[in-house]
């Protein structure tokens, strides 16, 4: 058993179980890459205010660098009794380079420490999230342009509504993913502040220079207060809310992926890669993916009411709670990038099967709307053509035909002012190229809508 660390007012060796119990070392040795570099900002702050000779600093960063080569090979060896990744390799360095390895945690805390870690780790990983992110939205942007004209059912209620275009349904999820962007860049600027030198709680008697540490470490400066830097994880929160309210969109867009994949839509084909089959079934292709996505919203929730649960009621400054902050957080991080991930792949492969979208866009009276405007035109106030619209609608129920397929003589039992030119307005076409204005469906408004929306993202 290692000495431990902060043994010395100890007279007797930890209980082994409480050893477990309390040790993160095997879930937070994924922050060893942040932790050292948050190590090598500190001990050339140190360095720079006189803390540390030159020399010493050398020495430090040659240790620091072989103890993460040592790690990246897969050689070092995690000790749970040294509790954590911040003293597991502190107790390396010193094992490495002697005695000027237990001058690197001066004027220094696990608790400025962690908090600068996870700041570190999250701000990468949100920069690889949005990575995903913004393929993810490429790949959207493509398919709109490429399905502008493409005519399908706009639902409300699941019901068909009116018509609408693919790539018109596709930019509407973009519109989503925008926002989940932006709260994602928001959460970023926030969390970018740096935590070290606050220490345990109060800063430290050393003449620390936490601009210059902050500098180093690409922060945007230094946190206010010392009892709040330690103590702080609402950037945490914040993520995870960013990450919940993402998932929701993907889970919303998966609901209708498993939709238009099933023989009763059949609006959609998802290549081959991105399903599976049965066990049993020998005719199965399961939307998995999508499915799983769906499911996993379940997971990024639950961790965002354990984040918020884990702050409430905990006075100032550190407790140990914190600890528990990061098994929630490393697979609310895990997640969101999976499944954008994925998402990004399977984008691109999704083919439309047009004339089965635009079928169903002839069932179900959708042009309703249309022929209502239509009468509108005519001099007819909205609620007497909303009332003979409705009549149509009953009597092509009765007939089994759709608005389009009447005659205009049978249009014409409901209202007179019904003329030939009616059936411009009733073809699917009419409908959607009518609706011709700034975020509407028709499809020279979804090319200049993705126009837009490509736009935004080159401007990032
Ligand atoms: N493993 C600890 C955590 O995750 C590091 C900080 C511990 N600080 C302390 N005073 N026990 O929060």
């Amino acid at each position: 058993n290692p000495i431990k660390p902060w043994g010395g007012r100890f007279s007797e060796a930890t209980d082994q179980f409480v050893e477990r119990f309390t040790a993160s070392v095997s879930f937070d040795q994924r922050l060893y890459h942040h932790d050292i570099n948050g190590s090598l900002a500190h001990a050339a702050m140190l360095a720079k205010v006189g803390v540390l000779s030159p020399g010493e600093l050398q020495q430090i960063k040659d240790g620091l660098e072989e103890i993460r080569s040592e790690i990246e090979a897969g050689e070092f060896n995690w000790s749970v009794s040294l509790e954590d990744v911040h003293m597991n390799i502190e107790a390396r360095l010193t094992e490495k380079i002697g005695i000027t390895g237990k001058k690197l945690h001066t004027g220094r805390s696990r608790n400025d420490q962690v908090a600068t870690d996870i700041r570190l780790y999250l701000r990468d990983e949100i920069a690889v999230i949005c990575g995903e992110l913004q393929r993810l939205q490429e790949g959207l942007i493509d398919l709109a342009r490429r399905e502008a004209n493409t005519i399908m059912p706009g639902f409300t209620h699941l019901q068909t509504a009116q018509p609408v275009t693919f790539g018109h349904h596709m930019l509407a999820w973009n519109e989503m993913l925008e926002r989940d962007f932006g709260r994602l860049r928001d959460c970023r600027e926030r969390l970018n502040v740096s935590p070290l030198g606050a220490a345990a709680l109060a800063g430290t008697t050393y003449p620390i220079d936490r601009h210059y540490s902050a500098d180093l470490l690409g922060f945007s400066g230094p946190t206010e207060n010392s009892l709040d830097s330690v103590s702080d994880r609402d950037f945490a929160i914040e993520f995870s809310a960013a990450a919940s309210l993402a998932m929701t969109h993907l889970s919303r867009f998966s609901e209708e992926l498993v939709l238009w994949t099933s023989a009763q839509f059949n609006f959609i084909d998802l290549p081959d890669r991105f399903c599976t089959g049965s066990s049993i079934m020998p005719q199965k292709k399961n939307p998995d993916v999508p499915e799983l996505i769906r499911g996993k919203v379940g997971r990024v929730n639950g961790h965002l009411i354990s984040l918020l649960t884990l702050m409430k009621s905990q006075p100032l400054a550190y407790n140990k709670d914190n600890q528990e902050d990061k098994e929630p957080l490393f697979d609310v991080v895990d997640t969101l990038r999976d499944s954008l991930k994925a998402y990004a792949d399977m984008m691109p492969a999704i083919t439309v099967n047009e004339a089965v979208t635009r079928e169903a866009a002839l069932r179900g009276f959708s042009t309703a709307t249309d022929l209502a405007d239509y009468l509108v035109g005519k001099g007819l106030p909205f609620r007497d053509a909303h009332e003979v619209v409705g009549k149509s609608v009953a009597y092509g129920i009765e007939q089994s035909k759709d608005l389009s397929q009447m005659s205009l003589e049978e249009l014409r039992q409901f209202s007179d002012t019904i003329e030939e030119d009616v059936f411009d307005v009733l073809t699917l076409e009419g409908s959607v190229a009518a609706r011709d204005h700034y975020g509407g469906t028709a499809p020279s408004q979804v090319l200049a809508a993705a126009d837009r929306a490509e736009a935004r993202l080159a401007a990032r």
